[in-house]
């Protein structure tokens, strides 16, 4: 593990290497990473949102994770909180995870049917044009089953706490990167991950490197193990 200090820009092979996939995926469904950011004392976000946490080098890592990606996995509380958007032909293709889909239509992303909502089985008809992945019983996403549905894929979950803290308790998450602000904020922000307990034992430290303005990038992968 090396942490190298780079100041000024990041140089773009830093950021290759801090996005490039280790190892082969697995091969019964999508790789699942999850990019997050946190304040240095466990803020998920400011005012509502994680932008105002960023800085630009963690605009890069995010774009770079993005770029690496073939899906973009969000709960809809972030994609509201966040205004999510079109990524565009060329982009990742756009997962919105919600049960109460009506509350996502006021997307435009969603409404427009460029990203795609999923939602259990039994949710009810949902409006022209809205595409949908439907898995899952019992007003519940199958989490699992949709990472099945995306075997050979990069799968980048982008949060917000609450998915990602059901996606970690299901076992599902592979890898884990994470920017650390360098401010301090208090208040009542949930953490990164947010959920019933899930200690899985200790991630592997697979690098990092800090920018000049202070920011901390880590990646972490899952403890060794079978995976979920
Ligand atoms: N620090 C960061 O890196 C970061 C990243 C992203 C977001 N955020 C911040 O986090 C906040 C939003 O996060 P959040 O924890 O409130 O919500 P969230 O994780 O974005 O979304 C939670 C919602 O996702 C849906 N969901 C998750 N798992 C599901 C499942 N298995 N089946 C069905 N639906 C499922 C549910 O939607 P329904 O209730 O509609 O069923 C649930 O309420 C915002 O303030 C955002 O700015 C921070």
């Amino acid at each position: 593990m090396i942490i190298d200090h780079h100041p000024g820009d990041l140089p773009g092979s830093a950021l290759d290497a801090h996005v490039a996939p280790v190892g082969p995926p697995p091969h019964d469904r999508g790789l699942l990473r999850l990019n997050m950011i946190t304040s240095a004392d466990g803020a998920s976000a400011l005012a509502g949102r994680s932008g105002g946490l960023g800085g630009p080098a963690d605009r890069a890592v995010f774009t770079a994770l993005r770029a690496a990606a073939d899906v973009v996995l969000v709960g809809l509380n972030t994609a509201l909180a966040e205004r999510y958007r079109d990524p565009g032909p060329d982009g990742p293709e756009l997962c919105i995870v919600t049960s109460r889909p009506a509350r996502a239509l006021a997307l435009s992303v969603v409404a427009s049917g460029a990203a795609t909502l999923v939602v259990p089985e039994d949710v009810g008809p949902l409006g022209p044009g809205v595409r949908a992945h439907r898995v899952g019983t019992g007003g519940r996403v199958d989490l699992a089953g949709f990472l099945v549905d995306r075997v050979g894929k990069v799968v980048l979950c982008e949060g917000g706490p609450t998915l990602a803290g059901n996606l970690l308790a299901l076992g599902l998450l592979d890898e884990y990167f994470l920017t650390v602000a360098p401010r301090l904020l208090a208040g009542t922000s949930p953490r990164v991950v947010s959920g019933p307990y899930a200690d899985q034992g200790l991630w592997t430290l697979l690098g990092g490197f800090s920018d000049a303005e202070g920011y901390l990038f880590l990646r972490y992968a899952r403890p060794p193990g079978p995976t979920a």
